[in-house]
Parts: C-alpha cells; structure tokens; sequence
C-alpha cells in the first residue's frame, strides 16, 4: 500500500480527532471527508512508519450517508480550519456526544452506557452553525494573501471569506487585500467592532467583552472563548453544577482573566474567597485590571502544577479547573483531591484528556456525578464538557 493509491471502504465509526474509521486488510484507517455507515472510495494520504494504521481521504462517496450535506465553504478541501462542513448540524452534534460518551468509557473507565443518553447542547442563537468564531488568527502566505492553513501542514490556502468568522471580523477589510511582510493576522471581535492586529505581540490592543454580568478588559491576545455565546453557557453550566454558597473558598485554576472568580465572587459573599491562578502575564495582568473591585478575589500568576506543589492551602471547599487541552494531568488532580472540596467542575475541551483526569480522580474516590457538553467550534469536530466530580464518600454518607 502507498501513498496514493485508492481503497474501498465501509467505514464504522467516528474517532476522537474528527477522522471516520474504517479497516482496510484488518489495519485501521482514519478517513477524513467521510461519515459511519457510508461505503466511500477512498485515497491513502499518510502511512505512519509504525504500519499500525493509515490515513486517507473520501474521494468518491459510494453509498451516502442521510446525515451528509453539501459543505456551504466553497475552500472545504483544501483548508484544514473546519473538518465537518460535510455533515449535518444535528449529526455533528449527535456524533460528537457519542465521541465524549466512547472516551469516557474507553479511557475514563466509565460504565459503558452511563453517558449514551448525552445530548450535545446548541447555544442560544445559533441557527445554522456558522458566523459565530469571534477570533479568528489568518496566517500569510509568502506572497502576503492571507488565508488558513491547510489540514496536517503549514501552507497557506488563500481565501476571500471565511463562513464560521463572526461578522464583524468577516465584513472587516481583511481577506480582500494583501498584507506584504506580514506573517499573521489575528482579528478579534470582542464586544463592539472587530479588531485587527497583523502579527499580533501581547500590549497592542485592548479589548472589552461582557458576560455573567461584569465587564472584561484585556489584550486582545490574552485567552477568551471564541463563540460569543460561551463564557455565559459555561459561567451558567458550572454554577448550576458547583452551586457556590456565601462563605465558599473557591479555586479558578487554569483561570484566564479570571472568568469563573469574577463571575461567582457575589455568590460567595464578603466572608467567602476565591484563587484564580494562571500561567499567562496577558491574561493575569486583564485578570488584575478587570477584577480589582473585588477584594476577595486572589490573583496568582503561577503555573497551577507549581502553586498547588508549593501548598498555600489545606482546604478549599470548590473548584473550576478548565486546562489547556493537554488536561490538568495526574499531579493536579492529587493535589486537589487533597484540598477535600465539596466539589470540583472541570471545564473540558478535550474529551480524552478529561477522560484520562477522570480515571485518576476515580482512583482517588471521586465520581462524575453530571455531565453536560456545548457546541462551541460548529462544523468542527471540537466540543466542549463540562463535568462534575464529587467525593464517593461525600455521597454515600
Ligand atoms: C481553556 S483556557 C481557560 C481560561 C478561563 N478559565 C476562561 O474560561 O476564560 C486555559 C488557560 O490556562 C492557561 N494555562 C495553560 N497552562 C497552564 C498552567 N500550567 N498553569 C496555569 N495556567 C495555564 C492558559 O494560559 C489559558 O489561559
């Protein structure tokens, strides 16, 4: 088999990546432009030294399946930005709760049926699943057209629209002209009109965006969700999970501009506190100017694994732990199953590494007691979790 060259086959499933499955002579394939249950021609695009599976890609649908739409982006098959323009908006959402639900099985060591009946929830507004990308980082071609990058590689295909841009940065004077010199663009719609920055340094630009009732204020390449309606639907699924009482001491970990201490700091009252700690000078320094108001809220700009080993705590009562999408990791979880709190609500943009962050948890007496999972990347293959974790003991006493 070579690089290249076309197979025949029926493909069984989704994988975690975004790629369907299939089995060519008993070796598994990871076929991108495809959908379980369809038959499709496929081309070998990458053979891994190690032999034990191939990538390829649909050229020719054989048998169709019902869930499968004509891409509305015309760049589909070159640009690697969205993965899943061929299927569905209620598929993709059904497909990406049967992803979250095999993870937490396969890795998370939950019951197999546990998380089936879990539904993939729309955010308020969003009709078609496009328009709604808030930050969108062009790269530029050698040439100066900028564009997005192609799927597995760095070259650039030049485009003149993007149909998940919001559209602010979408009707901005971006796409339509060449930008000599320039290596990158990042154009961020924050709450107003959209802001452009070529080649994009922390301290250019400030932005402004409002959710759970407050006011942000930082550079604009500090971290922020993308789809507009996400800092809400998160700051609203994780108080409802965490409910955080007057008196609380509370963790942000992995906390941004300090998002999750801002919002929940007048349900903890003037007796309760709050630690948001986070790694990044942009997002500490937008965390330091939006939350000043608040006294009880304790900025540390430090690594999470590092302040948790340094052991300012012996106890917290709950924690919002939202990492990268590497995962908090083995020692992070210790550590905070040491602080005893009531209760923890990982925020997760990667199903397998929360997954892997459950499995230790279990081992160390804690169960995910609810789960619930937000489209906030449409027409990718991304989704968003957000999981309870509570004490076994806490709840058989
Ligand atoms: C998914 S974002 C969440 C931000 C914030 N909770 C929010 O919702 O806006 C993850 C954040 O973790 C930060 N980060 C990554 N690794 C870190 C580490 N080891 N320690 C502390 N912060 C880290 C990143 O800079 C980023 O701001």
């Amino acid at each position: 088999m070579n690089v290249g060259e076309r197979i025949g086959l029926d493909i069984t499933s989704m994988a975690h990546g975004g790629e369907a499955v299939g089995r060519h002579e008993g070796r598994v394939v990871f076929v991108r432009d495809a959908l379980p249950g369809e038959s499709v021609i496929a081309e070998v695009t990458a053979m891994p030294a190690h032999g034990r599976f191939m990538r390829a890609r649909a050229v020719d649908i054989v048998t169709a399946s019902p869930d499968r739409v004509r891409p509305p982006c015309r760049y589909v098959d070159r640009c690697g930005g969205c993965d899943w323009q061929h299927i569905a908006l209620p598929a993709q959402r059904r497909i990406k709760a049967t992803v979250v639900a095999e993870q937490l099985t396969r890795i998370g060591g939950e019951p197999a049926d546990r998380w089936s009946h879990l539904e993939v929830e729309a955010l308020e507004g969003d009709v078609d699943g496009l328009r709604w990308r808030t930050r969108m980082r062009y790269a530029v071609d050698p040439e100066g057209r900028p564009g997005l990058r192609a799927h597995h590689t760095h070259d650039v295909v030049a485009v003149t629209e993007c149909l998940i841009a919001s559209p602010a940065i979408g009707g901005a004077d971006v796409l339509d002209r060449a930008w000599p010199g320039a290596r990158e663009l990042l154009g961020v719609q924050p709450d107003g009109s959209a802001v452009l920055l070529p080649d994009p340094v922390a301290g250019r630009a400030r932005v402004t965006q409002h959710a759970a009732g407050r006011e942000w204020t930082f550079d604009a390449t500090a971290f922020w969700q993308v789809h507009p309606g996400a800092a809400d639907a998160l700051v609203r699924a994780v108080e409802e999970l965490l409910r955080p009482r007057e008196g609380d001491h509370l963790l942000d970990l992995y906390a941004g501009v300090g998002l999750f201490a801002g919002a929940y700091a007048d349900a903890l009252g003037p007796g309760g506190r709050a630690d948001a700690v986070e790694a990044d000078e942009t997002a500490i320094k937008g965390a330091r100017r939006s939350l000043h108001d608040l006294p009880t809220v304790h900025i540390h700009h430090e690594r999470v694994d590092r302040w948790l080993r340094r052991g300012p705590l012996r106890h917290c009562d709950l924690v919002v732990l939202d990492p990268p999408r590497t995962g908090a990791g083995k020692e992070v979880i210790e550590r905070i199953s040491a602080l005893r709190p009531r209760a923890i609500a990982y925020v997760a943009c990667d199903p397998a590494a929360l997954a892997r962050d459950v499995a230790t948890a279990r081992r160390l007496g804690w169960d995910m007691t609810a789960l619930r999972a937000f489209d906030l990347f449409p027409m990718t293959h991304h989704v968003e979790c957000v999981a309870l974790l509570e004490a076994r003991d806490s709840l058989t006493s």
